[in-house]
Parts: C-alpha cells; sequence; structure tokens
C-alpha cells in the first residue's frame, strides 16, 4: 500500500533511488567489460545523480522524523542490525570514494581510476543494496 506520512513517502522514495543505483551499476560495469566506454560513463553519471539525490532525501527524511526503530519480527533483528552495522560506516566511506574514482576517470587518469574503482565499485554496490534491504526489513515486515 502506498506510505500516508511525508517520512515514510520520502524513505519509499529512497528505497527506489538505491535500488535504481544498484542496477545503474550494474548496467555500467557490463558496459565497460564490453569496452563501451561512453555508455560506462553514462550510466557511473547517472549513478552519481541517483546517489546525490537519495542523499538529499534522506537527510530530509531523517531532518523530519529522525532515526527508525526496527520493529519487526524479534527472530530477524539479528539480521537488520547487521546488515545496519556495515551498511553505515561503508556508506559514509562511498561518498570521498565514488568523488575520488570519478576525478580520475574524468580527467582521464584511466589507470588511477581502474585501481580505486576496484574498491569503490563493490562497497557501492552493497551499500545499494543493503539500502533496500534496510526499508523492507523497517517498513515491510509485519510487526514483531
Ligand atoms: C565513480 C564512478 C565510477 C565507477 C565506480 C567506475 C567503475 C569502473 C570499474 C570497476 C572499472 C574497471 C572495469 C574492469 O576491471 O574491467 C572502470 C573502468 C573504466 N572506467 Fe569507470 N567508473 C566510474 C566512472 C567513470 C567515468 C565518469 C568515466 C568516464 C569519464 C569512466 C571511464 C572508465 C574507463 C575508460 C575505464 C577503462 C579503463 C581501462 O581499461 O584502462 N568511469 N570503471
Amino acid at each position: 500500500m502506498f506510505p500516508e506520512t511525508l517520512p515514510a513517502r520520502l524513505a519509499l522514495l529512497n528505497a527506489c533511488l538505491n535500488g535504481s543505483a544498484a542496477v545503474c551499476l550494474v548496467l555500467g560495469l557490463a558496459m565497460i567489460k564490453r569496452g563501451r566506454r561512453e555508455a560506462h560513463k553514462r550510466f557511473m553519471l547517472a549513478t552519481i545523480a541517483l546517489s546525490a539525490a537519495f542523499l538529499v532525501s534522506y537527510l530530509t527524511r531523517y531532518a523530519l522524523s529522525g532515526d527508525t526503530r526496527y520493529a519487526g519480527p524479534q527472530a530477524l533483528a539479528w539480521v537488520y542490525y547487521a546488515i545496519l552495522i556495515t551498511h553505515v560506516p561503508l556508506a559514509m566511506a562511498t561518498v570521498p570514494l565514488v568523488l575520488i574514482t570519478a576525478t580520475h576517470a574524468l580527467k582521464g587518469r584511466f589507470e588511477k581510476h581502474k585501481r580505486i574503482a576496484r574498491i569503490t565499485y563493490p562497497i557501492w554496490l552493497y551499500v545499494s543494496v543493503t539500502g533496500v534491504l534496510v526499508y523492507l526489513m523497517l517498513y515491510q515486515l509485519p510487526q514483531g
């Protein structure tokens, strides 16, 4: 069902932005593996735009309603906290990593770009996918 409150709607929007970022990341890698540099560039810049939109929307949601408590089944609480404890620090690390990775590429320093991208890429993908999982566990699980 479509959420009724603004914070809940923003949380849904955030999950959609994270999910779309994950899809663009996968397509971006597929493109560079096929040697399609221009398509890779477009998908990666699209992912940056989606993640930037997520950041703005997340901060707005946080300013409106603060922390969201896990209220799902207790049997799954440890899964939720295990995801959260890895998701949060990696999400913070993603910001400088993405900026450095993209800057190397845009300045044509592709050897450096490739080296750091191999760290940035899996972290970014993990953060995007776990962002969707965190949303599902917070908002879509039945109350525990
Ligand atoms: C932060 C965003 C980006 C990430 C995470 C990223 C990720 C990657 C990854 C993982 C590879 C290595 C693929 C492999 O091992 O085969 C790669 C290669 C490459 N990327 Fe990106 N990319 C990003 C942005 C860009 C942008 C904006 C451009 C264009 C200006 C670009 C151009 C390239 C090129 C040309 C290569 C091939 C380099 C070579 O083989 O020498 N990337 N990228």
